[in-house]
């Protein structure tokens, strides 16, 4: 009884922080990545990854969330969250 009670307080704690945690810059296109990329990590993945990524390296990430992670992203969405992280988290 004890163990279920702990764990239901660390995902709930866990989804909490992720939400206060990271606010991504504004324009168009944050809607969709805040949707479609706080599914299973936090937005802050990006904000890391922001030094390191171009568009072509935001588009091949893109890709690999929804080929290798599985990641239910609709392919219409896919330019519009690939032109927001470029522009506002590319290198
Ligand atoms: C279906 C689940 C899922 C979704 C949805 C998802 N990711 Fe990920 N993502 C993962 C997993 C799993 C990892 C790697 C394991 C880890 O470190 O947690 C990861 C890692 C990352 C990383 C770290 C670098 C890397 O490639 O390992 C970045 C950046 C990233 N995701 C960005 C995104 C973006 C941007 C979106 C939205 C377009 C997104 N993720 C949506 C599952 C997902």
């Amino acid at each position: 009884m004890r163990t279920i009670a702990w764990l239901l307080l660390l995902a709930s704690s866990g989804a909490g922080a992720a939400e206060d945690a990271v606010r991504l810059a504004d324009g168009p296109g944050r809607e969709a990545v805040e949707a479609n990329c706080a599914i299973c990590h936090s937005l802050d993945y990006i904000q890391m990854n922001s030094p390191f990524l171009d568009r072509t390296g935001w588009e091949a990430s893109v890709t690999k969330m929804i080929k290798a992670m599985g990641a239910p992203i609709r392919a219409e969405d896919v330019p519009a969250i690939v032109e927001y992280l470029n522009k506002h988290y590319g290198k």
